[in-house]
């Protein structure tokens, strides 16, 4: 087992560390370097849908929630649903527009039974998978691959951040988006393997989580691209730690969580950027300042949310789009320290399955 791990304590950091590579394996082919043009070889025939609904489930979801987003930036109207929820209470859809499936094994139940829903009302189906011949690949109008490579860790890691490359990839290719900007994004997706990897080179995600050994609960926050996530960076915090974590968004914090907020609540709040999404974050990272909790920026520095923070996990500058996949890279280090110092079964959480195939 020690060769499959390649020297690595467990599969989980393994996969982490391979992510600039399976990034570059996403990219592969697909971005033109001369005219700035994005090409998804599968949606050559492909025509702009009326509208897009994601249905995914647990990382897949959160995915799925930042491409809806994107989509929605390029005005294609998007949304995001839970599988199971939409298996039984579909969205109005036609054939018009488009479902569209994220689930890296291309196997969960729920995603599968959402899938057959949408095709049975008419609408076109596609899966955005990782794995060829899947039961989603072979039932679905149209199959866009991540091509991540084999993931053995149950939390997932690589095929998230190939799964929000290739959104952007579909994004570009759905919408009718200028070459101009198209052109920036594509410099931006070629960097981000590199961007990964100063993370992996820089982060000090490991010597932060020692602080908190004794913390009774962690808080996530977002907004945005950024709040996608904060959820991810939340699930996979509870999934091999054990120890209760919570996503939020940003904005929704004074509704009701900051009740909870102590100085024995460690929040990490992701502020990527220096527009106005990231200034209200910066707010928000005062607010939870004031209640004495200790606070973790993962951020770029654009928008100076270090200034009231105790910790900062710092991301390279790139792409807004991009950001916020540097910024998860650092909450994967964090939840994966946090779950070696306390000895849990990273790779094999109490519990949890790879891949769920039951509804
Ligand atoms: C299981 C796994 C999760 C995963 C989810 C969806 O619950 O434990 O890590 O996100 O299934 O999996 P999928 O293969 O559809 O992306």
């Amino acid at each position: 087992e020690q060769t499959g791990k390649s020297g690595y304590d467990h599969y989980m950091l393994k996969e982490i560390h391979e992510q600039p590579r399976s990034l570059r394996q996403c990219l592969s082919g697909r971005l033109d370097e001369l005219d700035g043009r994005i090409t998804v070889e599968e949606l050559d025939e492909f025509d702009t849908p009326n509208s897009v609904q994601f249905v995914a489930c647990g990382t897949s979801y959160h995915a799925a929630l930042y491409g809806a987003q994107l989509l929605r930036a390029r005005g294609v109207p998007a949304n995001a649903y839970y599988a199971h929820e939409y298996a039984t209470g579909p969205a109005p859809v036609s054939a018009d527009d488009l479902v569209i499936g994220v689930t890296q094994s291309g196997e969960t139940a729920d995603t599968l039974s959402a899938l057959r829903t949408a095709a049975g009302r008419g609408a076109e189906t596609l899966v955005l998978t990782n794995v060829v011949g899947s039961t989603a690949a072979r039932e679905c109008d149209h199959v866009v691959y991540i091509r991540a490579g084999p993931e053995i860790g149950v939390a997932a890691t690589k095929t998230f951040t190939s799964q929000l490359v290739g959104l952007n990839l579909l994004a570009a290719r759905l919408s009718d988006g200028g070459s101009d900007r198209r052109r920036g994004l594509v410099d931006a997706l070629r960097g981000v393997p590199n961007g990964v990897q100063a993370v992996l080179d820089e982060s000090e995600a490991a010597a932060v989580v020692e602080e908190f050994a004794d913390s009774e609960a962690f808080f996530f926050l977002g907004r945005g691209l950024d709040y996608p996530v904060a959820l991810e960076g939340a699930l996979k915090f509870k999934e091999i730690t054990y120890e209760h974590a919570e996503g939020f968004a940003a904005g929704e914090l004074k509704h009701g969580p900051l009740a909870l907020v102590t100085a024995d609540t460690p929040v990490f709040a992701v502020v990527t950027g220096d527009g106005e999404t990231a200034r209200k974050t910066v707010g928000n990272v005062k607010e939870v300042e004031a209640r004495d909790a200790p606070v973790v920026v993962v951020t770029d520095g654009a928008a100076e949310a270090g200034r009231y923070a105790d910790y900062v996990l710092e991301i390279p500058k790139t792409d807004e789009r991009l950001a916020p996949l540097l910024a998860n890279v650092q909450l994967q280090l964090v939840a994966y320290h946090m779950a070696a110092g306390l000895d849990r079964a990273i790779d094999k959480p109490r519990h949890l399955a790879k891949s769920v195939t039951v509804e």
